[in-house]
C-alpha cells in the first residue's frame, strides 16, 4: 500500500463562507444579487444549508471525521446590518461557534470576506470606493477583537481577484457592471483593504497569524498568447506582490486554464470538465503553489485554503483530492513551506450563480431535512487525516 507521511502538524481542514451555508442573509448585495429581475443566478440561497441555526451539526459532522482546522467567513451584513450600528449578538454567535470548534479539538481559521458585503456599503458604492477600504478595517478591527479568544488564524479577504474580474469583467457578481476602469479601481481598493485588514486584525487579535487567500489557475501559455497569458498571471501577481510580510498565503486553485491568442482556450479536448465549465485538472494545484512561492521569494508559508471538485461521483473526488495531495507532497519534498491543506468544501452548499447543482461537498445536506450525511470521500479523507499520510484510494473501502 502506497503511503507517505505528511509532516506533523499539517493542518487538515475543511472550509465554508457563510453566504453558502447560513441561509437568510437577506441584507447583503448577494441576496439582492439572487432577486433581481435579470440576475445571472440559477436560484436564490434561501436557506441555504441553515447553518445559522444548525451550526452545531457542522461542527460535530467535521469532529467525527478528525479535521483539525474549520474555515468559516463572519458575516459582515449581520454584524454590522447598517452602517456603525454593531450586532453583540451576532459576534457572539461566531464566538460559540469557535468555542465549540476548539472544544472538539479543531482550530477556528476566520474569513473576514467571503464575497459579500452589506447592502448598505453596496449602495454607496461597494468596492470601487476607496473609503470602503476604511470601513472593512473598522469592520476586521471590532470583529477581531470579539473573536480573538477563538480566533486561530485569520484570513482578510476571499479571492479578491474573483469578486472584481467576476464583478467588472464578467458581470456575474454584484453589481455585474462591466467596465475594465471598475475593475482597476477595485482592485486597487481591495489591495488597501487587505493591508488596513491585516493591521486591524493583528490590533484586535495579537498574535493570531493573518493572510489573504488568493484564487490561482494553472494558466499555460499556447501560440500567440503571450498577452492574455500574460494578464492573467499579472491579475494574481498584484495580490502576490501586496502579501509581503504576512504572516501566510491561502492558495485556491482548481483547475489549468489554456491560454491562447484569445484569452482562456475553454477546456481543452479529451479533457474531463466539471460542472462549472472548466478542466477537472488536480495538478493545477501544485503548479500554483510553486508559482506564489516563488513570485514571494519563498518567504510566505503557503496554506492551500481551498482545493476541491464539484462532482456527483464520489470515486471521482477521492481521486482528484488524491492526485492534488500527491502535488502538495512534492512541493513539501522540494522544500516549500506548505503548511495545510483545505478541502472545498465541508458540505454542498450554495454554489454562488450556479445555486446547489455543483457538489462540492464531502458532506450531503438533504435539501428539505438539512440532515448531513458524509459521503465516501469524507470517510477516505478521514482515513488520510487520521494517518496524516496519503493514502492510496484503492485500499480503502466503501
Ligand atoms: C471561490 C470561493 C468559494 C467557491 C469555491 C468553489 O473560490 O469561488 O471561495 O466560495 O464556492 O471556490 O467554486
Amino acid at each position: 500500500m502506497t503511503r507517505i507521511q505528511f509532516p506533523d502538524g499539517f493542518e487538515w481542514g475543511a472550509a465554508t463562507a457563510a453566504h453558502q451555508i447560513e441561509g437568510g442573509n437577506w441584507n447583503n448585495d448577494w441576496w439582492q444579487w439572487e432577486h433581481a429581475p435579470d440576475s445571472p443566478c440559477v436560484e436564490p440561497s434561501g436557506d441555504a444549508c441553515d447553518s445559522w441555526n444548525r451550526w452545531r451539526d457542522d461542527v460535530a459532522v467535521a469532529a467525527e471525521l478528525g479535521f483539525t482546522t474549520y474555515r468559516f467567513s463572519i458575516e459582515w451584513s449581520r454584524i454590522e446590518p447598517e452602517q456603525g450600528e454593531w450586532s453583540t449578538a451576532s459576534l457572539d454567535h461566531y464566538v460559540r461557534l469557535g468555542e465549540a470548534l476548539l472544544e472538539h479539538g479543531i482550530e477556528p481559521v476566520v474569513t473576514f470576506h467571503h464575497f459579500t458585503t452589506p447592502r448598505w456599503l453596496a449602495d454607496q458604492g461597494g468596492w470601487t470606493e476607496p473609503d470602503t477600504a476604511n470601513h472593512f478595517g473598522d469592520f476586521c478591527h471590532r470583529s477581531a477583537e470579539r473573536l480573538a479568544p477563538v480566533l486561530r488564524r485569520a484570513c482578510t479577504i476571499n479571492e479578491p481577484n474573483i469578486v472584481a474580474g467576476m464583478a467588472h469583467q464578467m458581470g456575474m457578481f454584484p453589481p455585474g457592471t462591466i467596465d475594465e476602469a471598475l475593475h482597476d479601481r477595485s482592485t486597487a481598493v481591495f489591495v488597501i483593504a487587505h493591508r488596513l485588514a491585516v493591521e486591524a486584525i493583528r490590533a484586535g487579535a495579537p498574535g493570531v497569524p493573518v493572510g489573504l487567500t488568493l484564487s490561482m489557475a494553472d494558466y499555460q501559455p499556447t501560440d500567440g498568447s503571450e498577452t492574455h497569458h500574460a494578464a492573467a498571471l499579472a491579475s494574481e501577481d498584484v495580490y502576490l506582490d501586496a502579501i509581503k510580510g504576512d504572516d501566510f498565503v491561502g492558495i485556491q486553485t482548481y483547475t489549468r486554464m489554456l491560454m491562447g491568442p484569445d484569452g482562456w482556450t475553454g477546456p481543452a479536448p479529451g479533457v474531463a470538465v466539471g460542472p462549472m465549465g472548466y478542466e477537472i485538472w488536480p495538478d493545477a494545484l501544485a503548479a500554483t503553489i510553486r508559482r506564489a512561492w516563488d513570485r514571494t521569494g519563498g518567504e510566505v508559508p503557503i496554506l492551500v485554503t481551498e482545493n476541491g471538485i464539484a462532482t456527483d461521483d464520489d470515486a471521482e473526488r477521492i481521486a482528484f483530492v488524491h492526485a492534488a495531495l500527491e502535488g502538495v507532497m512534492g512541493c513539501i519534498e522540494d522544500g516549500i513551506d506548505v503548511i495545510g491543506y483545505s478541502y472545498w468544501s465541508l458540505l454542498d452548499n450554495f454554489e454562488w450563480a450556479f445555486g446547489y447543482r455543483p457538489r462540492f461537498g464531502l458532506v450531503d445536506v438533504d435539501r428539505s431535512t438539512f440532515e448531513r450525511r458524509p459521503k465516501r470521500s469524507a470517510r477516505w479523507m478521514a482515513e488520510v487525516m487520521s494517518a496524516n499520510a496519503l493514502i492510496a484510494p484503492t485500499t480503502i473501502g466503501s
